[in-house]
């Protein structure tokens, strides 16, 4: 749905190359000149290192060096020149930028470049890192700064939060964590199902069962036990009973228009259903998500449906409203349009998602609005169509400038360790409350088999305590670690493994980092909090403290990776590995029985800035650390 990137701008200097590319029975030899002349133009306009125009990219192999550049090959084929020769022209035009931090360009193969650090650009690097090992870790702000809005989470009113919502909440999360470390305006928007015509059935229900829900003063108050049942009651009272159902159909429409009665019930429903996905957040310390049900946008539904039949974008099929879009197609082949209003004048959740584009996107802050430039919405990937479909109509009817980008964040399923259906051994649903206390409780017994048996409450709280820390961290590592877009098995075993790419694996590599420095800064046997050592000058004095190094250094990179990619797997795969060169550099190099106190000093400093990363990246996904496990 995004717009689509213009061309690189290289090319549009170029329409020469455009005509290269097609037969040309009498094609115009170009000159030498010509030739280069276009290379030249097209290397000068190029930003190496941004990301709109990535003619110098990560480096893919370690063997090509921290950055590569593969734009000589495709350059050269375009205008005919060997694309040796137009390596240089490109090393010619990176070498004043670059100098200072990286070695000579090196062309390899048939006109590769690769791009290396400099040592003594390295040795700063993760100085500054370790000197802001408690903050950013001296990663700038963007200076692109947008106002994001994230539309996650959103479970439904008096059902049942599933384990979709919590993957839809678990990565949610980190984006907007992510987005806001950037220095993005983030604001995180929980799109509640709390409006439709199962209201009607719910409300009545309550008339028969809990009158004081119907009354504004008592309604907030009303214990209404097990939602869930209470939804499975109304629900089968409405398929069998043909005057409950009538009443229903009433009871939605007095709803709609407001009546007190109604909506005091409806408000008691909110109320107990807050109450339950609250407990969730809690637990898993989702804080700053804002309700805005989609009985916000109500009042703003008729005039969106209005807008669309001004524009003759709506039509009439069958009584109701619909809006026909290109590419769509039902299984017979009919076009599939979205249904914005149904016969009975009610609206629908496609209607409901144009009025709130219209909202975040175009109103104004002082009028509730968000005037966001982006907006993501993360849900299974069940509902792909659906946002396609909503997008594309909202471009349609020009609800929203063309600059803003609509992005839907689509996930796979949570899947048994079967690969079946997720569920209780009895067959129903998860509940999350008692898949998050597992967890707990797994990680709990874990660490008590692990640590001396202790009689003493102190020991007892903070084994609790780290216990929460450790399960809910496992849950969400393993879903984040994920391409998010797989569907994957959940298995309490595998998540909470000490081994593998795990929580528990980096928490505890955390923790050992910290052990590190504690002994070597001093701090040994102190009871006092953690304390960060001063960062020193880095020596760098063994390959494994180079490769470590080079791994740090690619932090903001990968930053800005998932601030476009939207994968936060990226950033348990880097995690892993750095604590693998940690390893490496842990194991080859001595921090405590350095040679000299300068190198002590140094390689405390690296110990600093991988334990500030680590961390660092471990609060982005949502998981708190321990120093001491
Ligand atoms: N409540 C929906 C569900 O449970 C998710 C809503 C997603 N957000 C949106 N703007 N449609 O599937």
């Amino acid at each position: 749905n995004k717009p689509k990137k213009k061309k690189k701008k290289k090319k549009k200097q170029q329409p020469e190359e455009d005509e290269q590319q097609q037969p040309q029975p009498e094609e115009p030899t170009m000159s030498k000149e010509e030739k280069n002349a276009i290379v030249d133009a097209a290397v000068a306009a190029a930003k190496p290192f941004s990301y709109e125009d990535v003619m110098v990219t990560p480096a893919t192999r370690d063997d090509f060096g921290d950055y590569q550049c593969n734009a000589a090959m495709g350059l050269a084929k375009a205008v005919g020149m060997n694309p040796r020769e137009c390596a240089t022209k490109i090393v010619e035009r990176l070498r004043p930028d670059i100098q200072d931090i990286m070695e000579e360009p090196e062309i390899a193969g048939p006109g590769f470049i690769n791009l290396r650090f400099k040592q003594e650009y390295l040795a700063a690097a993760a100085r500054a890192m370790a000197q802001d090992a408690q903050g950013k870790l001296a990663i700038p702000p963007t200076s692109n700064q947008k106002k994001i809005v994230v539309d996650y989470s959103s479970p439904n009113i008096a059902k049942e939060m599933h384990v979709g919502h919590l993957r839809s909440t678990i990565i949610g999360d980190t984006l907007c964590n992510l987005l806001d470390f950037c220095g993005h305006d983030v604001v995180r928007l929980n799109h509640v199902g709390d409006w439709g015509t199962q209201f009607g059935m719910l409300v009545e229900h309550l008339r028969d069962e809990y009158p004081a829900a119907l009354n504004k003063e008592t309604s907030q108050d009303v214990d209404l036990g097990d939602l869930v049942m209470l939804y499975k009651a109304a629900k089968k009272r409405f398929d069998e009973d043909e005057d409950f159902k009538t009443r229903a159909r009433e009871g939605v429409v007095k709803l709609q228009a407001g009546n007190a009665e109604e909506i005091a019930a409806w408000e008691s429903l909110c109320a107990a259903s807050r109450v339950e996905y609250q407990k969730i957040y809690d637990v898993l310390n989702i804080k700053g998500l804002e309700e805005r049900g989609e009985s916000f946008y109500n009042p703003l539904l008729s005039g969106v449906v209005e807008d669309l039949e001004k524009q003759e974008l709506a039509v009439e099929s069958n009584g109701a409203k619909v809006v026909y879009l290109e590419g769509y197609e039902a299984r017979d082949g009919s076009p599939l349009p979205i249904l914005v209003q149904k016969s009975d004048g009610g609206f629908n959740y496609a209607t409901t998602d144009l009025a709130a584009i219209r909202q975040r996107t175009t109103i104004a802050a002082s009028e509730g609005g968000e005037e966001a430039d982006r907006v993501l919405y993360v849900t299974d990937s069940g509902q792909a169509q659906h946002f396609d479909m909503v997008f594309q109509a909202a471009r349609k009817a020009s609800f929203i400038p063309d600059s803003v980008s609509l992005e839907h964040v689509p996930f796979g399923l949570v899947q048994g360790e079967d690969g079946k259906k997720f569920a209780t051994r009895s067959g129903d649903t998860v509940k999350l409350k008692d898949l998050l206390n597992e967890a707990v409780r797994i990680a709990g017994d874990d660490l008590k088999s692990r640590n001396e048996d202790s009689s003493d409450a102190a020991f007892a709280e903070r084994i609790d305590r780290v216990a929460t820390i450790v399960g809910i961290a496992a849950v969400k590592y393993a879903d984040l670690s994920m391409n998010r877009e797989s569907n994957y098995r959940f298995s309490y075993e595998r998540m909470l493994s000490l081994n593998g790419n795990t929580a528990p694996y980096m928490l505890y590599a955390y923790a050992r980092i910290c052990g590190i420095i504690r002994k070597a800064s001093g701090q040994e046997g102190s009871d006092g909090d953690f304390e960060w050592p001063e960062a020193s000058d880095v020596i760098i004095s063994h390959d494994t403290e180079l490769e470590l190094i080079r791994n740090l250094v690619k932090l903001p990179d990968l930053i800005n990776d998932v601030e476009q990619s939207l994968y936060p797997h990226k950033l348990c795969e880097y995690l892993f590995q750095t604590s693998q060169k940690f390893n490496q550099f842990y194991g080859a190099c001595s921090v405590n029985n350095a040679d000299t106190p300068e190198l002590k000093a140094s390689r405390l400093t690296l110990c600093t800035a991988t334990a500030g990363t680590i961390r660092l990246i471990l609060n982005l996904l949502g998981i708190q650390t321990v120093e001491r496990l």
